[in-house]
């Protein structure tokens, strides 16, 4: 570990404070953690005013050049990825540090010879395999943007993002294992590339070893590519605010947001936070559960532990196969230290009772972490009691895609770990709370809209390709704040909890969805005359989904509910993916209205959280009368 982590409460006191009020001298030496080709001029310019944000300006470097080539001295043998298959009789991987060097300049190299330049596109549509990893890192070593599309997604929605950001190459694998199932991205990618005549190269890295179409001079085997590239390959280096990924996201409204991260700011966001957060030691093993797919696996698998010399754990498969005990059993294996997941694995490894731990020897672990969503009391004690074994900080870090890292956590040797509270601010975070009408929310305890005060190294500098869509959705609802879309409390010591989302942005098993996205897709089946989609709450999602629909009435297809339900299921896995599809779908004639023809979607949300008592004021409905319809005809 660096000089510079927070090991104590005077530490974080001490560098919390100096982060606000002496951002020069803070962030200087935080910097000086990393490798410059050329130092910086200026540490930061812009607002959130202005929205022209800036960090290390004047520099040149390369973030693969800090994730690997400077560990080489005295980490060359160090393994720097432990890859754990879907099938856990498939032999573990070791690759060290030198190793992935290597593969990073061989998979760079052939993205080179494919003509990939600096600033270009580069989709990986991938399962937790290697080459993802492996690719990631070799488009950011030529300077190449990369966007990881999740594997669970439809070819509707990668079309989408392929589209939106005009990309030239897409590495994909023939199929991908996922659990008893495979996926078979290659074809899913076939088909979308039908809609996406930008991409001139497909490179196809085996996986599955799934009979597939490969098209003559688009499509090409990477391993032969690999085996034949040469294995150094000199980092480009980019200017500070160069784009280092772009990661689509929902919204409360419309079409995935793409959002842009650049390339020193974000790099130091996600050493830092991960340093500190973690603490990870030299010889620990940390295992972040994530998909690369998600900002989670951009942050802390790809870029945060490299970033930091670490040894983690690479994991293709799923909690729950062969059995619940899988993460125990490749904890126990690989001597885990650090291990990072979702409440909703937690829960639902929980429901399969706790036989599936007590045959695994945990005495590895020494810090927890939670992700993805606010972890209930309930699933917290858990954890901390039959995981943890009541000696480990349970890390509850909250964090977005716009924020390209942590920013509310407790940090090892300085948290209280109270259950369910994200605790304190890292250092660059200014919280502030504000009520409906944008008025602060000062004191303790406090509730409020989660907005935060002044830019930070780690965020989102733009929507690709629509800068007023950025500014709209973060910085004018409550204009000079960042709003970050949840609600949160602060107790009367100042420790924060978040309460969850405030706008129409659902968090299913940690996935992020809008509900407008849901709707759009619903809307797509031909006897859907209107939709309206809430969240609401799952015991082991988290959130569920709860679809309310008009369906035609005279439709010959079907009036049976069961079938509506399955073909608009059918209808949201083509449009998104299956991760999208409705746990309940309630057929009403009418949707809640007020006059100037808004849905009411808080009387939806009550009836499908299954508490209809008191609904409030509907007096101002257009039409009150379908209130107690919906009501009676609740899931
Ligand atoms: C939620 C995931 C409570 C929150 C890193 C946020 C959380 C959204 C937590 C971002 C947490 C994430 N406690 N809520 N520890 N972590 N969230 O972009 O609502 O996929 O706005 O980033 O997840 O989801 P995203």
């Amino acid at each position: 570990m660096s000089m510079n982590t927070i090991k104590n409460a005077d530490d974080y006191k001490r560098f919390y404070d100096m982060s606000l009020n002496d951002k020069e001298a803070f962030w200087s030496e935080v910097a000086s953690n990393y490798k410059w080709n050329r130092p910086f001029e200026k540490i930061t310019s812009g607002d959130f005013n202005n929205l022209d944000v800036k960090w290390f300006e004047g520099a040149k470097l390369n973030i693969t050049e800090n994730c690997i080539d400077r560990h080489l001295e005295k980490r060359a043998n160090k393994t720097a990825i432990i890859y754990e298959a879907n099938n856990p009789d498939e032999e573990s991987l070791h690759i060290t540090y030198k190793e992935l060097h290597s593969r990073v300049c061989k998979f760079a190299n052939v993205l080179k010879d494919r003509g990939v330049k600096k600033g270009d596109r580069v989709i990986f549509y991938m399962s937790m395999v290697p080459d993802l990893l492996v690719g990631v890192l070799a488009s950011a070593r030529i300077g190449a943007i990369h966007s990881v599309v999740f594997g669970g997604f439809s070819a509707n929605a990668l079309a989408g993002r392929i589209q939106d950001c005009e990309a030239t190459i897409i590495v994909t694998n023939d199929a991908g294992f996922r659990g008893d199932k495979t996926v078979p991205l290659k074809a899913i990618t076939d088909e979308a590339l039908k809609s996406c005549p930008t991409i001139k190269t497909v490179l196809v890295s085996k996986r599955v070893g799934e009979d597939i179409q490969m098209i003559e001079g688009r499509d090409h085997w990477l391993q032969p590519m690999l085996d034949q590239a040469d294995n150094n390959c000199d980092p480009v280096y980019v200017d500070s605010e160069d784009p280092l990924f772009i990661l689509y996201t929902s919204g409360s409204t419309g079409k995935p947001k793409g959002l842009l991260h650049t390339t020193a700011g974000y790099m130091v966001w996600a050493g830092e936070t991960y340093k500190n957060v973690f603490q990870v030691g030299e010889d620990d093993v940390y295992w972040c559960t994530a998909d690369i797919g998600w900002i989670t696996g951009h942050s802390y698998i790809t870029y945060g532990p490299l970033l930091n010399g670490s040894t983690q754990v690479m994991f293709e498969g799923v909690p729950t196969y062969p059995d619940a005990g899988r993460f125990w059993e490749a904890t126990e294996k690989h001597k885990v230290t650090h291990f990072y997941t979702a409440p909703t694995a937690i829960r639902a490894l929980e429901a399969h009772g706790l036989d599936y731990v007590k045959s695994h020897d945990l005495s590895s672990l020494k810090v927890l972490g939670s992700v993805g969503e606010p972890i209930n009391e309930e699933a917290w004690d858990w954890y901390n009691k039959n995981i943890g074994k009541e000696k480990c900080p349970i890390v509850d870090t909250w964090w977005q895609t716009e924020t390209g890292g942590i920013m509310i956590s407790p940090l090892p040797g300085v948290g209280k770990f109270l259950p369910s509270f994200a605790e304190s601010p890292l250092p660059g975070v200014d919280p502030i709370f504000v009520d409906a009408e944008g008025v602060e929310v000062t004191g303790n305890p406090a509730e409020g809209n989660l907005c935060i005060r002044s830019p930070w190294p780690g965020m989102a500098r733009t929507i690709w390709g629509d800068h007023e869509r950025y500014r709209q959705t973060y910085f004018s609802t409550y204009p000079g704040l960042y709003f970050t879309g949840d609600g949160a409390k602060r107790n009367e010591q100042g420790d924060y909890r978040i309460t969850g989302r405030v706008d129409d942005v659902i968090n299913v098993s940690g996935h992020r969805m809008g509900t407008a996205e849901v709707e759009d897709a619903l809307n797509q089946h031909e006897d859907i005359v209107e939709s309206a989609v809430v969240g609401y709450p799952h015991d082991i999602k988290g959130q569920g989904i709860y679809a309310y629909v008009i369906w035609n009435p005279q439709s010959k297809n079907t009036q049976d509910p069961k079938q509506i339900h399955k073909e608009l299921n059918d209808m949201v896995i083509k449009m998104i993916g299956p991760i999208a599809k409705p746990d309940k779908v309630q057929v009403v004639s009418g949707l809640p209205k007020t006059r100037s023809g808004k849905i009411m979607r808080r009387i939806l949300r009550k009836v499908a959280s299954g508490d209809s008592s008191n609904m409030g004021d509907i007096s101002t409905l257009l039409n009150p009368e379908v209130v107690e319809e919906i009501k009676n005809g609740a899931l």
